[in-house]
């Protein structure tokens, strides 16, 4: 397939773009346009999403639709819920979505797919009936979790985000720096016997968790008189280095699992531990609702296609940089680090799914803070700074706590950023007028619970995925983490002597200067 810029429906775009649509008025737009919040706001699995207060028409968002058509997003989605092997430059299939899936219609699927879909709901029942046998027994009083990336920021995230339905008698620590800080803060304080170390790790091999499982191992055993085997569990695929660590439980998954996408699989143990075996299969029924949207609703009202096709609007054509990540809800504070893993991980390439150089953006840069502290930090430039910044705000209608006063006022708030982003100030002169016409996109969920939580990610999942099939990359390999690790190995070695030999003159300085041998 040609590269997406040649598409007939991105030409018209670019017109579009350059015709008008670029000084697009918001303010105008809701004063003209009747049913513009009915037309660009819907309600999804879990998730209601009000996507009126963006830079687009009706006629934008045909034209999206069109360039999605093109691109052949509906055959590759296919492909991807039938186990094709899409990720091309390892590969692989790419089949998270069967990790959540109850049950196949026999009918349809290949063999192969039906007999990796026994396999998953055997593991799982294993994981989860291992997480209900922890939490009966009540022996175990601290969890700690040792993976990093995909095998730490899911289940991080997820964990903190149920915190209000996690067993009160287990506590739960993430550790996933090679920074020796982070591990030696969460050992202290820790009792061996009441230690569950879990060594989450799709390849078992990753530098910085090996090193912190080996640490961790080493203060177990000199600590403690228990077995490594009955308080260390293997989360990996590569179950014989598991063993070889002297790990005897293993709950394993399969290499059609990136890394970005397993907290649906054993990947996700620790959060099993938190809520339960049966809020675990929660949040996999709600993720599988999602995907049941993605699969099955018209492109028009597919809330992860609509998404993701403002995501290219935005970037393609608007030139803008970044989204900005606005959780109102402290439980979700993790959930913009989770994001920008999924998003920049599976977007940031700058070659086609044959290696050739794209002429066009990809990936944004996401970040952002919960809300309401980002109000007092960097709002200020989301207002009146000079880029516009597209922001998503991602609120929840009920609390858990029983706090008088604080929701509505979290609600008030984040209900109120957008408004102003918007409308902007223009009555007012100099430092104190607002440009306003600034794009949000405003989610709500019912509850922040485990069946929300994980359609609010399959959404996110599924978003990366469109847009990544529209810009024809592929988002399912990150071939660019590697060089680091390689220099990484060879600079470690030169530390110890402060061997300089062949380096560029700034890595040699730096390099002195860490080693001690140079005054700073
Ligand atoms: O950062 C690269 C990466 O491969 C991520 O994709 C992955 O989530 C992370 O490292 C951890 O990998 P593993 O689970 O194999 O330790």
């Amino acid at each position: 397939m040609a590269e997406c810029s040649q598409a007939g429906s991105w030409g018209r775009l670019q017109a579009r773009f350059s015709g008008g649509a670029r000084a697009f008025d918001l303010n105008q737009a809701f004063a003209t346009e009747v049913g513009r919040f009915e037309h660009f706001s819907q309600q999804a699995p879990h998730v209601f999403a009000d996507l009126s207060k963006n830079l687009w028409d009706r006629e934008t968002e045909a034209m999206l639709m069109d360039l999605a058509r093109e691109r052949g997003v509906e055959a590759r989605r296919d492909a991807m819920f039938a186990g094709e092997r899409i990720n091309r430059t390892e590969d692989r299939a790419v089949l998270h979505t069967l990790l959540r899936t109850p049950s196949l219609n026999q009918g349809a699927v290949v063999q192969e797919l039906a007999v990796a879909h026994g396999q998953v709901m055997a593991s799982l029942a294993d994981m989860l009936a291992f997480a209900d046998q922890v939490r009966a027994d009540g022996r175990i009083t601290d969890v700690v979790n040792i993976g990093i990336g995909g095998s730490d920021l899911g289940p991080q995230m997820a964990v903190l985000a149920l915190d209000h339905f996690v067993a009160p008698s287990l506590r739960f620590h993430f550790v996933s720096n090679v920074d020796g800080h982070e591990l030696a803060k969460v050992l202290n304080g820790l009792q061996p016997s009441s230690t569950l170390f879990l060594v989450a790790s799709k390849t078992f091999t990753t530098a910085e968790t090996m090193l912190n499982a080996r640490s961790a191992r080493h203060w177990f055993l000199s600590g403690g008189r228990g077995k490594v085997s009955d308080h260390f569990v293997g989360l990996t695929t590569n179950t014989r280095a598991a063993s070889e660590f002297g790990i005897d439980t293993c709950f394993g998954f399969w290499d059609w699992v990136g890394g970005r996408y397993s907290m649906w699989s054993s990947i996700g143990l620790s959060i099993a531990l938190a809520i339960g075996g049966k809020g675990f299969r929660d949040l996999l029924a709600g993720a599988f609702a999602m995907d049941e949207h993605f699969r099955c609703a018209p492109l028009e009202r597919n809330l992860p296609v609509r998404l993701a096709l403002l995501d290219i609007w935005y970037r393609n054509f608007h030139g803008f940089t970044s989204r900005c990540i606005a959780p109102y809800h402290s439980g979700l504070r993790r959930f913009p680090a989770y994001l920008q893993q999924l998003e920049m991980e599976s977007n940031g390439k700058r070659v086609d799914m044959n290696g050739n150089a794209l002429p066009f953006a990809t990936s944004a840069v996401v970040w952002g803070e919960p809300g309401t502290n980002g109000q007092h930090a960097f709002f200020q430039m989301l207002h009146q700074g000079t880029d516009p910044v597209p922001v998503e705000f991602v609120t929840v209608r009920h609390a858990e706590h029983g706090l008088p006063d604080h929701h509505g006022k979290l609600l008030a708030h984040a209900m109120a950023q957008s408004r102003a982003l918007m409308a902007g100030k223009a009555d007012a002169g100099g430092h104190r007028h607002f440009p306003g016409n600034r794009p949000s996109t405003f989610m709500i969920l019912d509850r922040l619970d485990a069946a929300s939580l994980g359609a609010l990610v399959a959404l996110h999942e599924h978003r990366v995925f469109v847009a990544g099939a529209v810009w024809g990359l592929n988002s399912f390999d990150q071939w660019g983490v590697e060089l680091g690790k390689v220099l990484a190995l060879d600079l470690e070695a030169r530390l110890p002597n402060a061997d300089t030999q062949g380096l560029d003159a700034s890595t040699a300085g730096l390099l002195l200067r860490l080693a001690g041998r140079q005054g700073a």
